[in-house]
């Protein structure tokens, strides 16, 4: 008898055990977790608010970083372009001909890596196909006070 209750209380933890790593695995505590399902992980947003004192690369005019901001582009990847001392361009870095990644900018021209569609970096425009329509612009405004840049 003992044996029998012995083994339904070890298949009651562990059945209780089992449901409380899901219940994480479906929560905030995902990404901290090992092993969890990479669908039940929440992507990383970034904040809308960019600091340039913490942002390298953005610290120079020509520079770029890549930002995934949640109320911005559905969510999806965007770059961020210092084009002068006080101006900023956000641009989808989706892809307008089927949707691939593109690069970050060299020398104003930012390169799909999958059909080498070329776009202007500093207003997305397509400087050649196969892609037709330029990549997406979202606000981004400098605040001097600051020295941060608000995305969206
Ligand atoms: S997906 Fe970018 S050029 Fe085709």
């Amino acid at each position: 008898m003992e044996v029998v209750l012995d083994r339904k209380r070890r298949e009651f933890l562990t059945t209780v055990a089992h449901g409380g790593v899901c219940m994480l695995c479906s929560g905030a505590f995902a990404s901290v977790l090992t092993g969890c399902n990479e669908e039940d992980n929440p992507v990383a947003f970034d904040e809308p608010v960019i600091d340039i004192n913490k942002e390298t690369a953005l610290q120079n005019v020509g520079g770029a970083v890549k930002k995934r901001i949640s109320s911005v582009n559905g969510g999806s990847v965007i770059i961020v372009v210092r084009t002068g001392e006080t101006t900023f361009v956000a641009l989808s870095a989706i892809c307008t001909h089927q949707g691939s990644e593109v690069g970050l900018p060299d020398k104003d021209v930012i390169t799909c890596p999958n059909h080498g569609s070329r776009f202007n970096a500093t207003n997305g425009s397509v400087i050649n196909g196969p892609a037709t329509s330029p990549l997406p612009k979202f606000t981004a405004t400098y605040d001097a006070n600051y020295n941060t840049v608000t995305i969206g």
